[in-house]
């Protein structure tokens, strides 16, 4: 079998020493066999191998984990972003414009998008991603949304309960039933989650829970849009359905995060979108202190958070959430991992899968010191050399 030496790595961030925490190590190298990774440790002590990449001093990190995309739809709502940014609230009803455009176009029109967003994810060191429905809200619709979305990642997510659309806005008692009946049945075989927008002007906790126990019974695991907007039932939804992540975060008092630090669930913060919408970024120094699985995401849609930079979300983390920078990396990485519940990424222990970034720095630090500027250099899934050729 092939084998790849990675030599000359001047930080390896492997996130295999304490599962919960980042690890390093400096003058290090790397072996990838069979789309593994096969051994780590001193550069000076790395075995013989059929390829060796000299990585000249830089860095090489875990791809990043991306949990939480919206990426099947169609259309852009830039005027609605300008608008926010002189002054406008964000409301969950800019959804709705979305749902249009999605519902009108073509299934070659959503693919394109959806690949055109992996393609750019992956460049930028995403080497996996999580993708919802949502936009679609009728059977065809979403289970169209889905099928696509799981031809570009195994991270699908049944997301039918984003909003309640026009059609039944006299009988959102009449949407529930088609998003945990029929509309289920036609999107289960796609998905591997089922995702409910806890919020005012979407669901509420009663119908929360009932989105995520019909998902269960069809057999996908649960997560959960909570406390995006404002304080309420999301993360307490979640942790009584036993869900891998609540997801945003942004409004939690002292019993959401006892929630958080007494259930496995990972908060997931999605600091694009408090940049998006100008709200106040989540308090990750709290969650983190309190001994909460944190991860980060790019919640990458085309209304809250428009970026599919895990690199600008781990920058956003360091400056305004108050996350060390090493806190921030792993959980871009291994944090990611968590919430999608897989133990074969996030870390470059041996025999993870060989998902790996190489950056144009010497450090982890620098993503977060350097902000806005491209430094992915090299990017590997599964052992592959597919971003960064020119190495
Ligand atoms: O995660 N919160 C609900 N869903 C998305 C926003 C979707 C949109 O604005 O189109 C979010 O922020
Ligand atoms: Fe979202």
């Amino acid at each position: 079998m092939q084998s790849t030496l990675i030599t000359g790595i001047g930080e390896l961030v492997t996130n295999d020493a304490d599962p919960g925490a980042f690890a390093a190590v400096t003058d290090a190298a790397l072996v990838i066999t069979g789309g593994k990774v096969a051994w780590t440790g001193p550069a000076a002590r790395a075995p013989a191998a059929d390829a060796v990449v000299d990585a000249a001093g830089r860095a090489v990190l875990p791809g990043f984990a991306d949990s939480h995309a919206h990426l099947v739809f169609a259309g852009e709502r830039s005027a609605e972003f300008a608008a926010r940014m002189a002054g406008r609230p964000y409301r969950a009803g800019g959804i709705l414009v979305t749902v249009e455009a999605t519902r009108a176009a073509s299934d070659a029109v959503l693919r394109a998008n959806l690949r055109r967003l992996a393609a750019e994810m992956l460049r930028q060191g995403t080497t996996t991603f999580e993708c919802k429905s949502g936009y679609g809200l009728t059977v065809p619709d979403e289970a169209r949304g889905l099928a696509l979305a799981a031809e570009v990642t195994p991270e699908v997510t049944y997301l039918g309960a984003h909003v309640v659309p026009p059609e039944f806005a006299a009988d959102p008692g009449a949407y529930l039933d088609l998003v945990c009946g029929p509309m289920l049945d036609a999107c289960a075989p796609s998905a591997r989650w089922v995702d409910v927008f806890c919020e005012d002007g979407a669901f509420g906790a009663d119908e929360a829970a009932a989105v995520l126990a019909a998902g269960r019974a069809a057999g996908l695991d649960a997560r959960v849009h909570a406390n995006q907007l404002g304080p309420g039932p999301g993360v307490r939804v979640a942790a009584e359905a036993g869900a891998a992540s609540a997801d945003h975060c942004t409004f939690l008092t002292d019993a959401d995060v006892d929630a958080l630090t007494s259930t496995p669930v990972v908060a997931t913060l999605l600091p694009g979108a408090e940049f998006g919408c100008r709200q106040p970024f989540p308090d990750a120094r709290r969650l983190l202190d309190a001994g909460a699985t944190v991860a980060l995401a790019s919640d990458c849609n085309p209304g809250s958070s428009f970026t599919s930079s895990m690199p600008f979300c781990i920058a956003l983390a360091v400056r305004e959430m108050r996350m060390t920078t090493e806190e921030a990396v792993w959980s871009a990485t291994a944090g990611g991992a968590r919430a999608l519940r897989r133990t074969d990424i996030g870390h470059l222990g041996v025999g993870a899968r060989a998902d790996l970034i190489m950056l144009d720095a010497p450090s982890h630090a620098y993503l977060a010191y350097r902000p806005g500027v491209p430094q992915i250099a090299a990017v590997w899934q599964a052992g592959r050399l597919v971003a960064g050729a020119s190495l």
